[in-house]
């Protein structure tokens, strides 16, 4: 027997276990309603035709071989102007590394960032691969919660109080999966002076940036220009390309703090070579085409979420707060029933009424009893498995409704 090296065993992906129940389910021919994937594009969604129009451009161009590490010159010049015009980054294009997907640049970051005994501060829940990654290079992720008060999802904890001198880095989800929650300038300042009291730095995740529906998002990078600040961004879901694979990270940091990090990311960047040549080519013309589908995008995703919110307004069993931006609603169970916890409601859900949403605890929750629910399928869809659920739940509810 071979033997995988032992720190793998703290490679877990929790809300993979649904995915592969709702496969299994599928095998055998049984249909499956499912509300489990963060992705748009597996839904009605396709990316926008000047994207299609520019790989097909960029193929004839001929931009089919390797590209630098960094990225195609061109491309990050074009990132950066749009994060300085969109998001009022400071930014220019030798601060931007182009990745395969924000995924690549988690990967790479944790590998350039993280030691033994260094602790990560993130929130609970929490966009889940952030935290195997700690643990696989031996650090210790630790959370600030989020929870609802009064309609909104806020930061709970006094973060102050949750860095120590070995914390390295302050992570940000913002807009946040699962909940769909939007940071307050003050939050993101809360968290910012955190950080930077303890002389770590912050990593702002900001996927979802593009897809806020009714307040405001502001960068991490434009609240604290002075702070060490890594953003994190790509193309999957704003321009419905998750398929694509392509993603950014720029460092905004006007004190240098991050230059030995940023170096040390390039080196891992050569590794792996480039990201796909005519994918970054296509993305920059596409680019600097501008990004106008984006409101009507957002006006249908927001129809969406409205027709969601308003089949759960009077739903026994399950309270949400409406998320504010993304594509996911993180509704609470407000009674017990013979499911257990809300791993046990996602299983019995699925196999008895084939609706597939993913349990909280598969998101790193400090509690048992949310649920994430996708809310991008049609409307006739979603009212069925709302009905579903509704249903389900009057089964197997142990307290009275
Ligand atoms: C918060 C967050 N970050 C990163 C990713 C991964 O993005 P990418 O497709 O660019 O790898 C996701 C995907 O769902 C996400 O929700």
């Amino acid at each position: 027997m071979i033997h995988p090296a032992g720190r793998i065993k703290h490679v877990e992906y929790a809300i993979r276990e649904i995915d592969a129940l709702a496969r299994e389910l599928e095998r055998k021919g049984r249909r499956v309603i499912r509300l489990n994937i963060g992705d748009p594009v597996a839904y009605d969604f396709q990316p926008p035709q000047t994207l299609k129009l520019s790989l097909t451009e960029a193929v004839e161009k001929g931009y089919n071989s390797y590209s630098p590490s960094e990225g195609i010159w061109e491309l990050r010049e074009a990132i950066a102007e749009r994060e300085r015009k969109v998001n009022g980054v400071d930014v220019e294009a030798e601060d931007v590394l182009v990745t395969t997907g924000v995924s690549e640049a988690i990967s790479m970051l944790m590998a350039a960032l993280v030691e033994e005994g260094d602790e990560i501060l993130m929130p609970s829940p929490c966009y889940p691969v952030y935290v195997p990654y700690v643990k696989l290079y031996g650090g210790v992720a630790k959370f600030y919660r989020l929870g609802e008060d009064s309609g909104r999802w806020v930061i709970l904890d006094d973060v102050s109080k949750l860095v120590t001198p070995r914390t390295k880095a302050v992570f940000i989800v913002n807009p946040h999966n699962p909940t769909g929650a939007v940071l307050s300038g003050r939050e993101i300042q809360e968290l910012v002076e955190a950080a930077t009291s303890v002389g770590a730095c912050i990593v702002s995740d900001e996927i979802y940036d593009s897809l806020v529906f009714d307040c405001c998002f502001s960068s991490t990078a434009s609240v604290a220009k002075d702070a060490p600040v890594i953003g994190l961004n790509g193309f999957s879901k704003r321009w419905l390309a998750t398929g694509w694979r392509l993603g950014y990270m720029y460092f905004s940091s006007p004190r240098g703090e991050l230059d030995e990090v940023k170096e040390a990311v390039v080196k891992l960047a050569r590794m792996r070579l480039c990201p796909p040549t005519p994918i970054q080519k296509a993305a920059e013309l596409a680019l600097r085409k501008g990004e106008g589908f984006l409101e009507d995008l957002r006006r249908e995703f927001k129809r969406r979420r409205d027709f969601f919110v308003s089949l759960l307004q009077d739903f026994q069993g399950l309270a949400l707060t409406p998320p504010r931006a993304a594509f996911y609603a993180y509704p609470r169970l407000t009674v017990k029933g013979d499911w257990g916890n809300d791993f046990g409601f996602a299983k019995m859900l699925l196999i008895e009424e084939g609706v597939a949403v993913v349990h909280g605890s598969g998101f790193y929750d400090y509690q048992d009893n949310r649920l994430r629910v996708v809310f991008l399928p049609p409307g006739d869809i979603i009212e069925d498995a709302v009905q579903r659920m509704r249903r389900f739940i009057a089964r197997h509810a142990l307290a009275g409704l």
